[in-house]
C-alpha cells in the first residue's frame, strides 16, 4: 500500500487525458468533458484581480490595521513576496501542466496519489471555505447598504447564531459592570439579532440569509457558463479597480502624517497579529490556475495573468493601507467596513456611500471567481476516480462542469447561514498557504526540463550559499525569541514554530547539498513561516480537517483510483 499511495501521474499522461477529452466509453453517463477555449492574458489577470481584491481590503484590513498600527503596510509587502514567490511556482507548474485542478494536478504529477488528495481537499478548504467568508461580508456591507436606502432587515436574519449569543452575553457583561460607553452600535445590533429572534431559551432562529441568497445567484451564472462569468467578472473588475484608486487618490489629501507616528506602535508582534487578514486580501491570484483548460494560450497566459494581478493588486494594498491608516488613528479601525469608516469619520458621508456599493460589487465578483474554481478542482478529482464520476459530469449545452458546480453551492450557501467570519478567515488562510508550500515544494522536485519556445521557466538561482547565509542571519537575529518558544509556558501550543525551525533546518541543510532552486525554497518557508505565526487553535481545526480527508481517502478514494487500477491491471 504504501507505495501506491505514492503512485505519480505522469505529465504526458495528464496532458494526454486532457486532449481525449475523457471519451464518453471511459465516463459512462457523462455528455463530455471538454470545456471552451476563451480566456487570454487580459481576462487571466481581470479575473486574478477580480478574485483577490475583495472582503480582504474592504473589511479584514480594519483588524489587522488595529492591531498592527500603519506598520501593517510591511505586513502587505512581506506577504506579498511570499505570494511572488508561490506565484512563480503556479506559474512553472501551470505552463508545464496546463490542465484545469490547480495545485491538486500539480502536485499529482510531483509528489504522488496521497498528497494530491490532502491537496485536493484543502483546496476545498481554500475555497469553499474561503467563499463562505466572503459571503458573510458580501452580507454585512449588502445589509449596511439597505439601511442607507431604509430598507431594514430583521437583524436575526443577517448573521449567524454564534456572533449574536456573543455580542448578547458581551452587552449583558458590559451593562452589569457599568461600562454601557463600551457598548458599539455593531454590538447592540447583534444583541437585538438574538433578542428578537424566533424561539426560546438557547434555541433561537438566526441565520444569514443574505449570505445564502447571493451564494445561490453566484452559483447560477458559473453554472450558466464561463462566458457570462467572463463579461461578468470583466466588468465587476474594472469597476472596483476604479474605485479602489478614486479611494487612494482622495484619500491622500486627508492624510495627516501625525498618524503615521508611531509606524509600529505594538511593534513587530502587533505587525504579525494581521497576518490571517492581510493573507486572506491576497488568496485568489493562484484560482485562475484552475482554468488553464479554457485558456486560449495557457502555457504563455497563465503564469503572466497570475503575476500581473498579483503586482496590481500589491501596489493597490500597500497604498490603501497607508492611506487608512494615515487618514484616522490606527486605533480607531477595529470596523467591518473601515474605508467606509474612515471616509465617513472625515466628514464624507456620500463617498462612504460609494464605498460601500463597491465594496458589494467586489465581494461578489470574488464570490464569482471562487465558484468558477472550486467545481474545477472536483472534475480533475473525479477524472482520477478520487471522487464519484458524476463530478466530472459537463453540461451538455453550458459546457460547465454542472454537477460538481451545484453541489459547490450547497457546500458553501448552507455553512454561510450559520458560519462566523474570524473563524472561517483563519482557517481559510491556513489552508491557502498549506497548498502554497506544497506547491513550492512541488517544483522542487519537478525534473528538469529544457525550455520550450513561449513558455514560462522559473529562473534557476543556486541556492546553495544564499539560503544557509539566510539562515544563519535569522538564527543570530531570533535566538532569544527562539529559545523562549522552548522555555515558555504553554509549549504545546507553540509546536507550528517548533515545526517551522525543524523544516528551516532541514531544508537548508538540502539547499546546500543539493543546490537546490532558490525561488521555491523561499517560497515554501516564507509560506510555512506565515503559517507558523496563526493561532493554534486554527492549526488543530486544519489538521482536524485534513484528517476527515484521509478517511474520505482510505476508505473511498484510494480504492476507486484509475491510477491505481491501471498500476493494478496486468498488461
Ligand atoms: N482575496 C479574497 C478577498 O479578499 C479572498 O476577498
Amino acid at each position: 500500500m504504501s507505495k501506491n499511495i505514492f503512485r505519480r501521474k505522469s505529465v504526458t499522461k495528464i496532458l494526454a487525458d486532457v486532449e481525449c477529452g475523457f471519451s464518453d466509453s471511459e465516463h459512462p453517463g457523462t455528455a463530455s468533458t471538454h470545456l471552451t477555449k476563451t480566456l487570454n492574458v487580459k481576462d487571466l489577470t481581470l479575473m486574478g484581480i477580480a478574485a483577490v481584491v475583495g472582503a480582504g481590503i474592504f473589511s479584514t484590513i480594519g483588524e489587522a490595521s488595529f492591531n498592527g498600527g500603519p506598520g501593517v503596510s510591511i505586513l502587505f509587502i512581506i506577504t506579498a513576496v511570499t505570494c511572488g514567490f508561490s506565484a512563480l511556482c503556479y506559474a512553472e507548474f501551470a505552463s508545464r501542466i496546463p490542465v484545469a485542478g490547480s495545485a491538486y494536478t500539480y502536485a499529482y504529477a510531483s509528489f504522488g496519489e496521497l498528497i494530491a488528495w490532502i491537496i485536493g481537499w484543502d483546496l476545498l478548504m481554500e475555497y469553499a471555505i474561503g467563499n463562505i467568508a466572503v459571503a458573510i461580508s458580501w452580507s454585512e456591507y449588502f445589509v449596511n447598504l439597505l439601511e442607507g436606502f431604509n430598507i431594514k432587515m430583521p437583524a436575526y436574519l443577517t448573521m449567524d447564531y454564534f456572533s449574536a449569543f456573543t455580542a448578547h452575553e458581551d452587552v449583558q457583561r458590559l451593562t452589569s459592570s457599568g461600562h454601557v460607553a463600551e457598548i458599539t452600535d455593531r454590538m447592540k445590533n447583534a444583541a437585538l439579532a438574538w433578542n428578537t429572534a424566533p424561539g426560546s431559551g438557547s434555541f433561537k432562529i438566526i441565520a444569514n440569509i443574505p449570505a445564502l441568497l447571493i451564494v445561490v445567484a453566484i452559483t447560477y451564472l458559473v453554472y450558466i457558463g464561463i462566458r457570462e462569468t467572463k463579461k461578468v467578472t470583466n466588468a465587476m473588475v474594472l469597476l472596483k479597480i476604479g474605485v479602489v484608486i478614486a479611494v487612494i487618490i482622495l484619500g491622500c489629501f486627508y492624510v495627516t502624517p501625525a498618524n503615521w507616528s508611531p509606524f509600529l506602535p505594538n511593534g513587530f508582534g502587533g505587525v504579525m497579529k494581521g497576518v490571517s487578514g492581510v493573507f486572506f486580501a491576497y488568496i485568489g491570484f493562484d484560482a485562475i490556475s484552475t482554468t488553464a483548460e479554457e485558456c486560449t494560450n495557457p502555457q504563455r497566459d497563465l503564469p503572466r495573468g497570475m503575476i500581473y494581478s498579483l503586482i496590481i493588486c500589491t501596489v493597490l494594498y500597500v497604498l490603501i493601507a497607508l492611506v487608512l491608516t494615515g487618514m484616522v488613528s490606527y486605533k480607531d479601525l477595529q470596523v467591518g467596513d473601515p474605508l467606509a469608516f474612515v471616509f465617513a469619520k472625515v466628514g464624507l458621508k456620500k463617498i462612504s456611500y460609494v464605498i460601500s456599493i463597491s465594496a458589494v460589487i467586489a465581494t461578489a465578483s470574488v464570490l464569482l471567481i471562487f465558484q468558477l474554481g472550486q467545481p474545477r478542482i472536483w472534475m480533475s478529482m473525479s477524472r482520477d476516480g478520487l471522487l464519484p464520476k458524476a463530478f466530472s459530469r459537463i453540461h451538455p449545452k453550458f459546457k460547465t462542469p454542472s454537477f460538481a458546480t451545484i453541489v459547490t453551492g450547497f457546500v458553501v450557501a448552507i455553512p454561510a447561514l450559520f458560519l462566523n467570519l474570524t473563524e472561517v478567515t483563519n482557517l481559510t488562510s491556513i489552508g491557502t498557504l498549506f497548498a502554497f508550500v506544497l506547491v513550492c515544494g512541488g517544483v522542487l522536485l519537478l525534473p528538469k526540463e529544457a525550455a520550450q519556445r513561449g513558455r514560462f521557466k522559473l529562473p534557476y538561482i543556486n541556492a546553495q550559499w544564499i539560503v544557509p547565509v539566510l539562515y544563519i542571519v535569522g538564527v543570530v537575529i531570533f535566538w532569544k525569541p527562539m529559545l523562549g518558544i522552548f522555555t515558555g509556558t504553554n509549549v504545546h501550543q507553540k509546536f507550528p514554530y517548533i515545526l517551522f525551525i525543524l523544516l528551516s533546518t532541514s531544508l537548508t541543510i538540502l539547499a546546500f547539498v543539493k543546490k537546490l532552486s532558490l525561488i521555491p525554497v523561499l517560497g515554501l518557508l516564507s509560506c510555512f513561516y506565515l503559517m507558523a505565526e496563526l493561532e493554534y487553535e486554527s492549526w488543530i481545526r486544519f489538521l482536524a480537517w485534513l484528517l476527515i480527508g484521509l478517511v474520505i481517502y482510505f476508505t473511498y478514494s484510494y480504492r476507486n483510483s484509475v491510477l491505481g487500477k491501471e498500476v493494478n491491471t496486468p498488461s
